[in-house]
Parts: structure tokens; C-alpha cells; sequence
């Protein structure tokens, strides 16, 4: 079952195009992150899903219930926590939460346990009768973040819940989107954050409008550097051999009797063995070899500033 399924989605905000053409298929169960530059378009689109915002054209459907249709129905399902605090902050933490409860359609009862189970949860317990507005930022993100979950959401929302979030409390969230995950909730989330969307299932990298790329983490490294990478220290100056292999040659450095070569190639699992096997039958003594951990930042950069592999 797909939790979102928007196809070529488009917004013209005057005459520019702010989302030109994003098709996203979300399965029920994943975390997804969108990813992207600023103004690349993700919280345009993340609006249109929850029928925030009109589309120009295209269509949305979450769990198989057109936006427009029957936004209603999508909002009781979904929870979400825009980028920017969107709380009543003249009210305290309590009556924001106690607002929601009632727009969501809970009843007495599930009120106050949501209310004092969500407190509890993020650490909100003591501030309850502060004013929203007198929060600090991380309170106010926790406060967001609980808010979105009083109805017991199906799919979550969360755009860049991490901004501005100190370190021990980005984990928490992490760890609470996991706990909601293995609960079968669906998470749609973006972040700045190269380690948090490492998390993610599956990522969605969105630049100027429109999904540069899209894939498992591991994925969308491939796609930026055309494969994977694996580093040997080999005896000599093999430079020769090398080329005779599957493997690109990134990287050569000679240092004294060893030489230090990046290699390139298809899957670093697959081929690691093999090629040292392949240098070794050349007589090329392998002292080491390993798959070299690729950031998902440089990846980032290369697929949305096209420094990419086919540049
Ligand atoms: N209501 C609006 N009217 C006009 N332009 C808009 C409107 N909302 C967004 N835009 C423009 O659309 C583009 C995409 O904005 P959006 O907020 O979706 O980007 P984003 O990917 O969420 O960026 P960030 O990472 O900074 O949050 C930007 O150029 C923005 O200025
Ligand atoms: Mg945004």
C-alpha cells in the first residue's frame, strides 16, 4: 500500500515554478526523506500533500484517498509539524495541546491520556502551563512534534524537525521516528542533516522543483560517484595492472615500495574479494583492501550542483 502518492505535482507561485513536475510513491512503513538545497521545494510539495497548498496540476493521494477529494479525511490520519512553529502562542503547552485534541475529534477520555502520555513522552510535563510562545526552540519543537501525535497518526509529516534541535534531543527524535516506524506509522521527513537522512529507507532528493534523484541511501551514493569506492595499499607500482581490471582507477599514490590506489567500481561487496584475487594472479601483493564509506554529503552536492558523474 502507498501512504503518498503524488504524480507530477507542479506549483507556480506568479511566474515561477516552485515544484516543476515531483512524482513521490511513499510505502506504508518506511521513513522517507526529502532532501534538498534551500528553496529546492520540499516544504512547497509537503504542503500540497496535506492540501495546504492547490496544486497547479497533478495529483495526491494518501492511502488511497484523494487530497482533494476528501482533505478531511487525509487530515485525521496525518499528522504534521511545519517547519516554522505554527502553535497559538499566547496559549500554554496544555491548552495548545487540548485545541488540537478537540480539531482532531478526540474524546474526553483519550484527551487526557494523550495529553498526559505526550507530556511525559517529550519532556513537557513541568512546562505545561507556560506559555507556547515563552518556549525555548527546542521545547517548541518538542511541543510540535507531540502535538502531531496526539490523534495517533498514521502517516507523520515532519518537516526539518531538527532545526535548530541540540544534539541529545535530534537523537531522541530519531529514536521516537524509529519507535513509530517499527509501530507501523509512515514518516515523511526533511532535514539539513546528512547523518539523520543516513536513517532514512528511502530518500528523495529534491533540486530546483523537481526529484534529482531517488533511493536508498546507499543508492544515491552510487548514482553521485558512478559506484562504490575501495581503497588498496599493494606492493610496487601496479599502475599498469590496474587498468587491466574491472575497476576504474580514481586515485594513485606512490609511497615508497607501496602504492595506495582508490578504485572505482560497481559494488564494493562484489568486487573486493574478486579483485584482489585478480591482482594477486598478476603478482601484485594486496598488503590491504576496503570499501571506503562514502558521504551522503558529497553525494548531496554533486547531484544538486550537477558535479555529479555525468558531468
Ligand atoms: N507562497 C509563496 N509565494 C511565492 N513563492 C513561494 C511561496 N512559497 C514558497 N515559495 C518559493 O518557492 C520556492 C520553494 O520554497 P520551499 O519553501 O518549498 O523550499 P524548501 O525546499 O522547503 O526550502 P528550505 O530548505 O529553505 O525550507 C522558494 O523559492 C520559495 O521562495
Ligand atoms: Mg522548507
Amino acid at each position: 500500500m502507498l501512504a503518498i502518492e503524488a504524480v507530477n505535482l507542479v506549483k507556480v507561485f506568479g511566474s515561477f515554478k516552485a515544484v516543476d513536475g515531483v512524482t513521490l510513491k511513499v510505502e506504508e512503513g518506511v521513513i522517507f526523506g526529502l532532501l534538498g538545497p534551500n528553496g529546492a521545494g520540499k516544504s512547497t510539495t509537503i504542503r500540497m500533500i496535506l492540501g495546504l497548498l492547490k496544486p497547479t496540476s497533478g495529483s495526491i493521494k494518501v492511502f488511497g484517498i484523494d487530497v482533494e477529494d476528501d482533505r478531511s479525511s487525509v487530515l485525521k490520519i496525518t499528522g504534521y509539524m511545519p517547519q516554522h512553529f505554527s502553535l497559538y502562542e499566547d496559549l500554554t503547552v496544555e491548552e495548545n495541546m487540548r485545541l488540537y485534541a478537540s480539531l482532531y475529534g478526540l474524546n474526553g477520555r483519550e484527551t487526557e491520556e494523550r495529553i498526559l502520555e505526550l507530556l511525559d513522552e517529550f519532556m513537557l510535563k513541568e512546562f505545561k502551563g507556560r506559555l507556547a510562545g515563552k518556549l525555548s526552540g527546542g521545547m517548541k519543537q518538542r511541543l510540535s512534534l507531540a502535538v502531531a501525535l496526539l490523534h495517533r497518526p498514521r502517516l507523520l509529516i515532519v518537516d526539518e524537525p531538527t532545526a535548530g534541535v541540540d544534539p541529545p534531543l535530534r537523537r531522541y527524535f530519531w529514536e521516537k521516528f524509529r519507535e513509530l516506524k517499527k509501530r507501523g506509522v509512515t514518516i515523511l521527513v526533511t532535514t539539513h542533516y546528512m547523518d539523520e537522512a543516513e536513517n532514512c529507507d528511502r530518500i528523495a532528493l529534491m533540486s530546483k522543483g523537481k526529484v534529482a534523484a531517488e533511493g536508498s541511501p546507499l543508492e544515491i551514493k552510487r548514482l553521485a560517484y558512478g559506484g562504490d569506492i575501495i581503497e588498496m595499499v599493494v606492493a610496487g607500482n601496479p599502475r599498469e595492472v590496474l587498468k587491466e581490471t574491472a575497476a576504474k582507477v580514481l586515485d594513485f599514490e606512490e609511497n615508497g615500495s607501496y602504492s595506495r590506489v582508490r578504485l572505482l567500481v560497481p559494488d564494493a561487496s562484489e568486487y573486493l574479494i574478486p579483485l584482489t584475487r585478480e591482482l594477486e594472479a598478476y603478482n601484485v601483493k594486496v598488503v590491504r583492501a576496503y570499501p571506503v564509506s562514502l558521504s551522503l554529503e558529497e553525494a548531496f552536492i554533486r547531484l544538486t550542483t550537477g558535479d555529479g558523474v555525468s558531468s
